[in-house]
């Protein structure tokens, strides 16, 4: 099993000083930053695109988790790689070409993520376990931050746990939405290692105490 990485969401951040919120992840020890991007379309709210990721590129030598909430992900791999991700993550639900949509952002020099939503069976995204680096698993309907988890997805996130094993494949596992030490344990337990937290972690009192709990599941 991974370790457990903690990966803040700069949705919950300041977004008339993004540079500051990345130096507040960096500062608590964190090694990933979520990045939410967000089409109007997909997903019913807008939020930044490729050139704000290259603009904090240049003020943080995070790791770059960039979760694409767009209908057309494919038209944009190259534009966020460019930008500075260091993963792209791809949902399922609207139809495009997902193999050749992940092969390159292979070849672009980015890790591959592919994710599902609360309501999408573990079986859609099946077929692609072994040509991704993570399985991102929404822990609510995407499009807002600060919204409650839906533990209705943990027997899912432990069937894709269950597959990993089977197969003996090393993705990661995520969850994003509603993440706080009491949902990240119960997704721990399920089988993932990988939690975006944006409210609880930009609110937390002791952001350090709180990596730390993280660090410790
Ligand atoms: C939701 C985004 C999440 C969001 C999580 O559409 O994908 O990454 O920032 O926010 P919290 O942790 O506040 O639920
Ligand atoms: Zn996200």
């Amino acid at each position: 099993m991974h370790a457990p990485i903690l990966a803040p969401s700069i949705l919950a951040g300041d977004h008339s000083d993004l540079a500051s919120s990345a130096a507040i992840v960096a500062a608590t020890g964190l090694e990933w930053l979520h990045l939410d991007i967000m089409d109007g379309h997909f997903v019913p709210n807008l939020s930044f695109g490729p050139q704000t990721v290259a603009a904090l590129r240049k003020k943080s030598k995070l790791f770059f988790d960039v979760h694409l909430m767009l209908d057309e992900p494919h038209r944009y791999v190259e534009a966020f790689a460019k930008a500075g991700a260091n993963l792209i993550s791809i949902h399922i639900e609207p139809a495009y070409d997902y193999a050749a949509t992940l092969a390159r952002i292979k070849e672009l020099g980015c890790r591959r993520g592919i994710v599902l939503n609360p309501g999408t069976p573990a079986g859609a995204v099946k077929p692609f376990l072994a040509q991704v680096d993570l399985v991102l698993a929404m822990t609510v309907q995407p499009g807002f931050g600060g919204q409650s988890f839906r533990a209705d997805v943990l027997p899912k996130i432990a069937q894709i746990d269950a597959w990993r094993r089977e197969a003996a494949l090393d993705f990661r596992l995520e969850v994003d939405g509603g993440i706080d030490l009491k949902t990240a344990a119960d997704c721990r337990n399920a089988g993932t290692d990988t939690f975006v937290a944006g409210t609880s972690f930009f609110n937390a009192a002791d952001r350090a105490a709180y990596a730390a709990a993280i660090a410790k599941l």
